[in-house]
Parts: structure tokens; sequence; C-alpha cells
């Protein structure tokens, strides 16, 4: 008896192992699987028997069953794994994308008009003597923060409706190294760029924030661009007359009015406002003259807890600084009332408000011509 179990089990074994290499695809396998190891499968059969079997004939026959399970069962694993992988070779060879082809018919997308305003900024302040400069969104505490003196206590944090990395929200807010938040201004990119480089400093820095919050108006992420000069002898002059240059070529018209109002952030002082006058016209606002006004930035000169945070001499290093959100931007000069279709990726909208990419902004060609 015990000599035809070992060749009843061994048959079994051949016949199954057999099987599962001929399997051609994960559904035959499967119906292999449920044939042997299955609750009515050949293999859990047998493993049933062996309760009612003498000690002897156990210890006898019992190797061979729970030998055959085991061969079984890791055939089928690796079978399995083989078969996953051809299938998931097979799918990524289907979805191929030939970056050769040529692209002969006309492209649908067009410029976002968030792109087309960056791109506008940078040709303005090019021009100024503005180098672009970047930096991460995923930020430290500390340069998003800190070093722009607003303390772990400070009101303003609570204004910024700071989204936390997960699993970061009690870690040390002074590791320089380490990022904890995702930027919620594009304030930090000032103090890389002045720990980066010696001054004098001319920067613009365009990018994307985020913010927790979401309505017709405010969407938790959007863009913004800082600004900032570090020189000698900076006065609010300086700066006057930087933005209303920048507004004015940014609006194209030389009627821009420009008020400064008396505000507050931490990391400027004095810090100020920025209004620009609007006219209304057939019932809808239009940027220039002063029938109104507008906020449109914020400014000021930088803090000198700011400058020596980033191992400057304040009484030797001056400068202002300003940031000012893009997506606000682009709806004042080209017209959109709605923040939230920005981010949806519908190509009708961006039909209607995009821009042609090859109508690259120049100062001479006119920054901003629509498609
Ligand atoms: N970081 C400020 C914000 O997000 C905007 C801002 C204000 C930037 C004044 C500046 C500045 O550089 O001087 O609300």
């Amino acid at each position: 008896m015990t000599d035809n179990t070992m060749t009843d089990t061994d048959d079994l074994k051949t016949h199954l192992l057999v099987a599962i290499e001929a399997s051609a695809s994960l559904d035959a396998l499967e119906a292999v699987r449920v044939d042997a190891l299955g609750k009515q499968g050949r293999v859990t059969q047998l493993l049933k028997t062996m309760g009612a079997l003498s000690p002897e004939e156990r210890q006898a026959r019992g190797p061979a069953i729970h030998g055959l399970r085991e061969a079984v069962t890791s055939a089928i694993a690796a079978r399995k794994s083989h078969l996953e992988q051809v299938a998931l070779d097979a799918q990524l060879a289907s979805e191929a994308l030939d970056m050769t082809l040529p692209a002969d018919a006309p492209l649908p997308g067009t410029v976002h008009p968030v792109s087309q305003v960056m791109d506008e900024l940078a040709e303005i302040f090019a021009d100024l003597g503005f180098a672009v400069a970047s930096g991460p969104e995923m930020e430290t505490d500390w340069h998003n923060f800190g070093a722009l003196n607003i303390p772990e206590t400070h009101p303003a944090r609570a204004m910024h409706d700071t989204f936390y990395l997960a699993g970061r929200e009690d870690s040390d807010p002074n590791d320089r190294e380490t990022p904890r938040v995702l930027r919620t201004h594009t304030s930090p990119v000032q103090i890389r760029t002045m720990l980066a480089n010696k001054p004098p400093i001319r920067i613009i820095a365009p990018g994307r924030t985020y913010r927790s919050d979401s309505d017709a108006t405010h969407t938790p992420m959007f863009h913004q661009v800082e600004g900032l000069v570090i020189d000698k002898g900076i006065t609010l002059g300086h700066l006057k007359w930087t933005l209303e240059t920048f507004l004015k070529a940014f609006f194209e018209r030389d009627d821009i009015v420009l008020r400064l109002r008396p505000s507050y952030f931490p990391f400027t002082e004095p810090s100020a406002e920025v209004d620009v006058g609007y006219s209304v016209v057939k019932g809808k606002r239009v940027i220039g003259g002063s029938e109104g006004w507008m906020e449109v930035l914020g400014s000021g000169m930088v803090h000198p807890k700011v400058i020596e945070a980033c191992g400057l001499d304040p009484d030797e290093w001056q400068g202002f600084a300003f940031g000012c959100g893009i997506d606000r931007l682009a709806m004042l000069k080209y017209g959109m009332d709605d923040l939230r279709p920005f981010f949806d990726g519908d190509i009708r909208w961006l039909k209607h408000y995009g821009f042609s990419a090859l109508d690259m902004p120049t100062l001479s060609g006119g920054v901003g011509t629509p498609a």
C-alpha cells in the first residue's frame, strides 16, 4: 500500500506540474490551482485522508503528501509571477508611445494663460535686469517661515492655511534640510537666493504655491511671483518705480496709477499693499485710470532680520521685495472671472483663453497678444 501511495502521489505530482507549466494564462493556472488545492481539489482530498490513518501509515505517507502540496504550491506561485510579468510586458508594449512620430496634425493645445503671464513677467523683468530664480515646492519650515521672521507663535502662520507634509507635523521647525510644508508663498525663494548668491541681487521667482483654501477665487494650488532686490542704498522710491514700470508694461497701458497703502508683513519693514486704479467701461472694470482701486500685490523694504538670517549685514545691504498672485494678474489682464477652470484641464477653456505657442511675448511686439 505504501508503495502504491508513493506511485499515486508521484503520478499526481508529475501530472499537476505539467499542467501548471502548460497553463498559458492566469485563468488557466487558476483552474489548475482549484483542481489541485481547492476545497474539493485532488491534493486537498489526499490531505484529508490522513486523519483516518494509523500513526504508522501516517508516518509512511505523510511526507509524500505534504511534499506534493509544497511542490504544487510553489510551482503555481512561480508560474503565476511569470504569467504576470508576461502580461505586464505585453501591456507596456501595447501602450508605448512612439515619440518620433511627426506631429503633422495641428496640435490641439495652447499655451495656458498662467504660463503666458509667467513668460510675460520674465520678459518684462529681464529688461529691468532681473534674473529668474526658483526653489522647491516642498519647503522647510525655516525657509518658508522662520527665516522670513515668522516664528512659530506668529499669528501670520494661521493666515497661511499651511499644508504640512504627512508625518512631519512634529518635526523640528529649525531644520534647514528636511522639507516640512508645501510652500505657502514664493517668499522662501528670497531666502534661498540670498544664501546662494552675493549681492547685488535682482530676481523674480514665479512658481506654484499651496494653501488649504478653495472657492471661486482660491484654489489649493495657485501661482505667485516674488521679486527681490538687494543692493546698497535701495529705497522705497526704487520699489515704487519698479512696480509702476512693471505694471505699465504688463497691462500695456500708460495710464496705470498706483496707490501704496501702509500694511504689515513680517518680512518687510515698512510694508505696503499696492492698489492699481481701474475705470468702469460698459459696466466692466478695466485696469487704468482711477475710478476705483484694486489690490494687486504686497511689498516692502526687506526686514533687517531677514537680511541677517541670510548671513548679510543689514547696515551694508538693503532691498525691497514684492509678492503677487499670477492667476489674479492673468484674470485681470485677460478677463476671466472664475479661477477654478484654470486647473480643470478643459481643452475648450484653453482654446478660448490660451495663447499660440509660436507667439512669444516680447517688449517690442507686445507682451501679451491673445491667440
Ligand atoms: N508672501 C506674501 C503672501 O503670500 C506676499 C508678499 C508680501 C511678498 C510682501 C513679499 C512682500 O515679498 O514684500 O501673502
